[in-house]
């Protein structure tokens, strides 16, 4: 994408007006700025934008080589240029894999046969048909790993709650914090836990030494190696390493190249999500993304949901230099989006050169952060109504409760569309004067307190409706989210599909570990040394 187009935005960013006034003048506006996909809309109304600043935004998305990469990612080219991979995580949600191949290899039969395995395990546990090394049911699962192998099936397997009909009991490890795996298992017998280590490269620092600690726990308790062997699954496309750790061929699941780690919920990442709950509602989660998908292919630009999105996110940050967007799920069972969505988005487009190496010359991602309304509005919602930091939100609302409060569900709702057009409004000093009047204060009183209630408005957000918070529907809203990503990264012109800025402090970190083990510290700068010196002296003492 030229820079000069994105470099446009701002100038038409200080056109825009404001949005009370857009909606007064409108009344056809929520209709104009609203689409839908797979059952979820997207009310855009709030945003600061109008005609002009559209289209221009339209004609961004026609002029970007979007429809090429689109189409070169479905046809398995290489697009993440740096490590000399396809990106084919939407093939894991395909209904039909049939006849789908890569290099050569038969992925639909790849597909199909890690599918079957999945759903052959998840019966069994079910059943209570998989025994330990003595004889006993497995009664619970500890799933090991970090980032991508961790962070989206905790995120679904707790927005599911609702589905939950597992008779195994499920344990996430990813932390390499000790307190992590030491709290775990003290109220775990391994006789009765089976272990999955989820890692595509099976190298992870954390991952490894977790693994570990419950492999020695394993130890501890009397098992022995055929008994760890009966224990440990592994989810990996390191199989060497896997096999060394002691994981029998048989069970360990394909994690291919050609699935990032922050996109392989829908790959055998998402075994534990399968887990709870269960095969059928599993493919329904499958089936959801998978319509995302066939929406987000074959839509017309100005009706694309995920596109949509990106353009607005694109605006906001190039255009009015936003830095940051929140994501407010009204849903207590979705408090863990965010921290999804922050791997995803951060990840993928935290970035400042091109796919060809080349300095970006407009920022790309921004601080992606949130948490469930309403507990927000108790805490940093004052932020995004006074402050004169713009912070773009999306809301996101599941329009049917799960539960049986209504009367708490309808006050959520309230919350939630109250938040938007509270942003969107504001409230002018007249109005604040006029409030205080009336509230019985005197004009001096009035004119003192006024200013602070002032809120300027003019804040931009998105609502998202869900019917439910369904398998479906959850699988089309990541999917969402998935795309919108990918529209951003191609419009910035960067590989979305490399991580390579987290590898420095894993570097950084192995030095230091020697060192705090009492190797030599000389070559490190004063600050780390001090630091790693308090840390001596703690030991020590
Ligand atoms: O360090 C970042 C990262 O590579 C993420 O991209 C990935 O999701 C996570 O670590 C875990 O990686 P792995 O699945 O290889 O253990």
């Amino acid at each position: 994408m030229s820079a000069s187009a994105l470099s446009g935005l701002a100038a038409l960013a200080k056109q825009q007006g404001s949005l009370r006034q857009a909606f007064a003048e409108d009344p056809r506006r929520a209709s104009r700025y609203r689409s839908s996909a797979c059952g979820i809309t997207l009310d855009y109304s709030k945003n600061l934008i109008d005609e002009q600043s559209w289209q221009a935004l339209q004609r961004l998305a026609a002029q970007s080589p979007l429809n090429a990469c689109l189409q070169a990612m479905l046809a398995g080219d290489k697009i993440n240029n740096t490590e000399q991979r396809s990106v084919w995580h939407m093939m894991l949600r395909k209904t039909d894999v049939s006849g789908l191949t890569l290099d050569g290899e038969d992925i639909g039969a790849a597909i199909n046969a890690c599918r079957a395995k999945m759903t052959a395990l998840v019966t069994q546990l079910h059943q209570g048909e998989y025994k330990g090394y003595t004889g006993k049911a497995i009664t619970d699962l500890i799933w090991i790993g970090i980032g991508g192998s961790l962070l989206g099936p905790q995120m679904a397997v707790e927005a599911l709650t609702p589905y939950h009909c597992s008779p195994v009991k499920l344990h996430f490890a990813g932390n390499i914090d000790g307190a992590v795996v030491s709290d775990l298992v003290k109220n775990l017998d391994p006789a009765t836990t089976l272990v999955f280590v989820a890692s595509k490269s099976f190298g992870t620092e954390e991952t490894k030494q977790n693994a570990l600690a419950v492999r020695q726990w394993f130890t501890d308790n009397g098992a022995d190696s055929s008994a760890i062997a009966q224990h440990f699954w592994a989810t990996s496309s390191n199989i060497h390493a896997a096999a060394d750790f002691g994981i029998v061929a048989d069970h360990i699941l394909p994690m291919w190249d050609w699935v990032g780690g922050r996109y392989s919920l829908w790959s055998a990442i998402g075994l534990p999500v399968a887990l709870m709950i269960g095969n059928e509602q599993f493919s329904q989660l499958l089936q959801g993304a998978e319509a995302m998908d066939q929406h987000f292919i074959n839509s017309r630009f100005e009706d694309n949901m995920p596109l949509t999105l990106a353009l607005l996110g694109i605006w906001y940050i190039n255009g009015f230099g936003c830095q940051a967007q929140a994501l407010l799920p009204y849903s207590h069972y979705l408090r863990l989006l965010p921290s999804y969505v922050q791997q995803l988005d951060m990840e993928s487009n935290g970035k400042s050169v091109d796919s060809n190496g080349q300095p970006l010359t407009e920022a790309s991602a921004p601080v992606i952060w949130g948490d469930a309304g309403t507990n927000g509005q108790h805490a940093y919602h004052q932020l995004l109504h006074q402050s004169a930091l713009a912070v773009p939100a999306d809301f996101i609302l599941p329009l049917q409760a799960a539960h049986h409060l209504t009367d708490h569900h309808q006050r959520l709702a309230a919350h939630c569309f109250a938040q938007t057009q509270a942003l969107m409004q504001g409230k002018t000093l007249q109005e604040a004067t006029d409030e205080c009047l009336a509230a019985g204060m005197s004009a001096e009183q009035a004119a003192a307190l006024a200013p602070h209630k002032v809120s300027p408005g003019n804040k931009p957000s998105n609502t998202l409706l869900l019917p439910e918070l369904s398998p479906f529907y959850l699988g089309a809203l990541i999917a969402l989210y998935e795309h919108k990503v990918f529209c951003q990264g191609v419009i910035w012109g960067l590989n979305s599909f490399d991580q390579w800025g987290v590898e420095l402090g894993k570097q950084l970190s192995g030095p230091i570990y020697q060192a705090l083990a009492g190797g030599e510290a000389r070559a490190l700068d004063s600050s780390t040394q001090a630091l790693i010196q308090a840390f001596l002296q703690q030991k020590k003492g």
